[in-house]
């Protein structure tokens, strides 16, 4: 997720304007940031690596002539941040004629490149987005070559060259295009990732949201999916780009607070970064497809595998170490990071292969341990959301989660994001070792490019009856999280939630052990959650459900929905959309668990963002 920007004034420069919005979009991003202005046909361009006051503090980021601009903020997601690799990006041209800011992912770049790469384009950038700058100057050489004037005076042949350009693209964008030659217009365009304009009597202003231009205009145009919008000085234009039609959007009035207007409405960034977990898992299914096969190439030679992780990112790998045996056949042992170096320091070795998973890429434990592994040669693979962090310069290789930056201390679309790439690699590694036939392998693939549909489902129908049950629960004291088989991370998962915001004691543990000692806490009205998806241990959960009900616990089941037999024996439950296969169920049965702790916490007066002694990245040991 990053963040551009784009401004046309009346007068004065645009520059300051520009930095000014950045700022206001850093939460989409800051790893690197960048402006390129136009005067007297000329573009200027300053960007380079480090948070906006960084290079602001280098390059002087107010200090670039024109009144026209665009702006980015980068979370990179292709390409560590770099100079070279922060946007603005320009063609060849060594005097640039165009400039590109990008947001989303271009899966298609590889092919896109290698046929500019063919014709003698030079890239300067490991990035996805350095494609766009080149197509669409290729585009306009084109245009001009065949000498084709516009047919319509509707568009000019920047704008048929962005057109054109735009729908060569497969996976997400939303850009927005300078050309020194239409000194007084920006082209923009998105398909999927967000694109709002701001329109005020003397500017016009373009952003990936709303806060960026809030304090200068509160009338704003949603641009819809694969609209593009051609922005001058006085006046814009908004065209279907599949259809070339004109459409007329009208403006609406925001009234939000500014730091209301970072979270997008949501009163938290929580509860934002909850509900924005389809988007997140959609990008995570964009993922290249070269680190999926280096990354599975690894893992199917080592000798032993070994996931190292903290807190939710243990959960994910402890969910995944199910993944990899049921689907690949592959043995994994997932261990917290701090205990490492006791349990396997002496046995790792260079025949080990350590999966190490951080969302911040800085947890010093995770680091630690990972330090251990190779100074025994062991080799080190690395799953995090932040490109550029010690974990991706220490990994041989890397793969990102490509969930945007992750506000809340609590961690929510990092746990979901992670386990749709993990999940993937266990197919591809299921694939590659012929362990499950190509009906079952089709089967999870298909049922994994449903899971962003079903969890805006479950957000969307069961998001009032988890808040009503929090209302229920609010005053207990200590919660239990059970669950069997691979539904015991999400239940370790859950109880985290519940415990690191909202302050409440739970405890979580494999349901089948709860004859085993846990059992003689229960008490009537003692609330036990049971993670119940319809797989191999639906029966003997069954069974522990019956247990605690024996013993006046309020069960509260997280099932599939309409599954009588479940709903019949507890006091609550939530339903969870049918079909999901077993190995995948966390990713959607953990949102109500998410959403439910996000509540017990309002309930209970705690602030879901800034919980109480914890910090987002424990770069401490
Ligand atoms: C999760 O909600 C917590 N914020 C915490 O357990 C976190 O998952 C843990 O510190 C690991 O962080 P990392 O993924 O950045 O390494």
């Amino acid at each position: 997720m990053c963040g551009i920007f784009g401004c046309i004034l009346r007068k004065g420069d645009a520059a300051p304007i520009i930095h000014a919005a950045l700022k206001r979009l850093e939460y989409r991003g800051y790893d690197s940031v960048g402006e390129a202005t136009i005067e007297e046909g000329k573009i200027h361009v300053k960007k380079d690596a480090g948070s906006i006051d960084e290079v602001h503090q280098i390059r002087n980021l107010d200090n670039l002539p024109g009144r026209i601009g665009i702006g980015h903020t980068r979370w990179a997601t292709h390409g560590a941040p770099t100079q070279a690799n922060a946007h603005p990006h320009v063609g060849c041209l060594e005097q640039p004629e165009i400039a590109v800011v990008h947001n989303g992912i271009i899966e298609n770049y590889a092919e896109l490149k290698k046929e500019l790469e063919d014709s003698g384009h030079i890239f300067r950038s490991k990035t996805d987005s350095e494609v766009i700058a080149h197509l669409i100057e290729d585009t306009l050489t084109n245009i001009r070559r065949e000498k084709i004037k516009s047919k319509s005076t509707v568009h000019s042949d920047f704008e048929r060259a962005v057109l054109s350009a735009v729908q060569r693209f497969q996976g997400s964008y939303a850009i927005a295009v300078l050309s020194a030659k239409e000194p007084d217009t920006i082209i923009c365009a998105r398909h999927e990732s967000p694109l709002v304009l701001g329109i005020a009597d003397d500017a016009l202003y373009l952003a990936s949201d709303i806060p960026a231009f809030l304090p200068l205009t509160n009338r704003v145009i949603y641009l819809e999916s694969g609209e593009l919008a051609v922005l001058k000085s006085n006046t814009f234009k908004v065209t279907k780009i599949a259809s070339r039609s004109e459409v007329f959007p009208e403006p609406k009035i925001i009234d939000w607070a500014p730091e209301m207007a970072e979270k997008q409405g949501y009163p938290h960034f929580m509860l934002k970064e909850i509900i924005e977990q389809p988007s997140c898992i959609r990008n995570t299914l964009r993922l290249q497809d070269k680190y999926l096969e280096l990354i599975t190439t690894f893992m199917d030679r080592a000798r032993e595998v070994i996931m190292v992780a903290c807190g939710t990112s243990y959960h994910a790998c402890l969910a995944a170490s199910y993944m990899f045996s049921k689907l690949s056949f592959l043995a994994t042992h997932p261990v917290i990071a701090s205990e490492f170096v006791e349990q396997h320091g002496k046995s790792v070795n260079i025949d080990s292969t350590i999966l190490t998973v951080s969302q911040s890429g800085e947890t010093a434990d995770t680091l630690a341990a990972v330090e251990t592994a190779r100074q025994r040669a062991a080799t080190i693979l690395g799953l995090t959301n932040v490109v550029g962090s010690t974990l991706t310069r220490v990994s041989r290789v890397y793969i990102g989660q490509q969930s945007g930056p992750e506000i809340g201390v609590a961690a929510t679309k990092t746990f979901t994001s992670q386990l749709s790439v993990l999940s993937q690699l266990a197919i591809r590694l299921a694939k590659k070792r012929g362990k499950v036939s190509q009906e079952e392998i089709d089967l999870l693939e298909d049922n994994i490019e449903r899971i962003p549909d079903i969890v805006e489902n479950i957000i969307e129908t069961q998001h009032k009856k988890v808040e009503n049950l929090a209302k229920k629960h609010k005053d207990k004291q200590c919660f239990f999280f059970l669950g069997r088989g691979i539904s015991y991370a999400t239940a370790l998962e859950g109880r985290l939630k519940l415990m690191e915001i909202a302050y409440v004691p739970s405890i979580a543990f494999p349901a089948g052990e709860s004859k085993h000692g846990p059992i003689s806490l229960i008490q009537p009205g003692f609330p036990v959650f049971f993670i119940c998806p319809p797989d191999d241990t639906r029966k003997t959960l069954i069974g522990n459900i019956m247990e605690m009900k024996a013993r006046g616990a309020s069960v509260i089941a997280i099932c599939e929905e309409g599954d009588e037999n479940i709903i019949d024996l507890v006091d609550d439950y939530i339903e969870i959309t049918k079909g999901i296969p077993e190995v995948l169920s966390p990713i959607p049965y953990v949102i109500p668990l998410q959403l439910f702790a996000y509540h017990m916490a309002l309930e209970r007066g705690c602030d879901p963002d800034k919980p109480r002694n914890l910090a987002k990245s424990v770069t401490v040991k």
